[in-house]
């Protein structure tokens, strides 16, 4: 590994590069990168970087949204197929049927979503700005793709509009049950529960504090508590238990794990830094309808 981690500094260094990782990657990848983060940090820090190259250590979704961000600019996936299955669950003729409904409709994209469904958008979102932008947008009727959970829970925080929702899910939060976190909560009854807002409502019914995987993080490390049941993916084990304060972490449930997240290695990393493999491509014509809803997020969260 050691061998592996020096190759790659070197290649960073020759071809100025920046690696990015969101924090559901294996520990390997995350202890090699530079910019460790939720996907409004890593979209933020895509957008700023003065490398030439992007490693995206993430799924496509955050590769897409780079090279959006920054055409003039390289960006390599470590591996290809790395794919959210939820970015595909919502489609063009129902976002169509709800324009046609509504009048005033605002499209909110959470950003876990193709670049085509993004030009269909209005805005993009993230589970970290969801809510303050929903509000901030002058629209009583809001369609919300694709994820259903998060879309309720930002619906429930914006009483004031009408949230239609669309049935995509994620199926690592949707995995997670009431029934997985009582079970932990009756051995460890003085454990806080954390939750990603992708998580069921019936999770997020129990959790003492909702929020996206750096929220999670900085709930963990903020709190003067010693145990916390985490109900998300288990990549944020790494950064949790980071400050080795002895705290300690219950995932909810058996099936924390993205399989598409785990396929990011550190060999695959060097194998894109040799090679210039795996580099992400989008047209024209769909980097300029994407971006206006990716640079709206940036403007209205800030
Ligand atoms: P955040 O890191 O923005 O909370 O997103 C979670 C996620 O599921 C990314 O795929
Ligand atoms: Fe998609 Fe869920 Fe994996 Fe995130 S954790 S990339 S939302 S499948």
């Amino acid at each position: 590994m050691e061998e592996l981690t020096k190759e790659i500094e070197k290649l960073k260094k020759e071809k100025n590069v920046v690696i990015l990782a969101h924090y559901y990657v294996n520990d390997e990848v995350q202890e090699i990168a530079d910019y460790i983060g939720d996907s409004y940090y890593l979209a933020k820090a895509a957008r700023e970087t003065d490398a030439d190259v992007i490693v995206f250590a993430g799924v496509s979704f955050m590769g897409e949204s780079a090279k959006i961000l920054n055409p003039d600019k390289t960006v390599l996936m470590p591996d290809m197929s790395a794919d959210c299955p939820m970015a595909h669950m919502a489609d063009a003729e129902t976002i169509e049927e709800m324009r046609e409904k509504y009048d005033d409709l605002a499209v909110v994209c959470y950003i876990n979503s193709t670049a085509d469904l993004k030009c269909l958008s209005d805005v993009c979102v993230t589970s970290s700005n969801a809510v303050k932008i929903v509000k901030a947008l002058p629209n009583k009727n809001i369609f919300f793709i694709p994820d259903e959970n998060l879309g309720r829970y930002v619906a429930e925080q914006v009483p004031e509009k009408n949230v239609i929702l669309n049935k995509g899910f994620c199926h690592v939060h949707a995995s997670m049950t009431a029934e997985n976190v009582k079970a932990i909560k009756e051995k460890y009854p003085d454990a806080l529960v954390a939750a990603h807002p992708e998580c069921r409502e019936e999770v997020l019914s129990l959790a003492d504090y909702i929020g996206s995987t750096s929220g999670i993080i900085d709930y963990a490390a903020k709190t003067d508590n010693n145990e916390f049941i985490i109900c998300t993916e288990s990549g944020v084990g790494y950064m949790l238990k980071k400050p080795n304060d002895g705290k300690k972490f219950y995932f909810a449930g058996t099936k924390h794990f993205c399989p598409n997240m785990k396929l990011n290695t550190a060999e695959k990393i060097l194998h894109v830094l040799k090679t210039g493999e795996n580099e992400v491509h989008v047209s024209d014509e769909v980097r300029e309808g994407a971006l206006k809803p990716l640079n709206r997020m940036l403007e209205l969260a800030k």
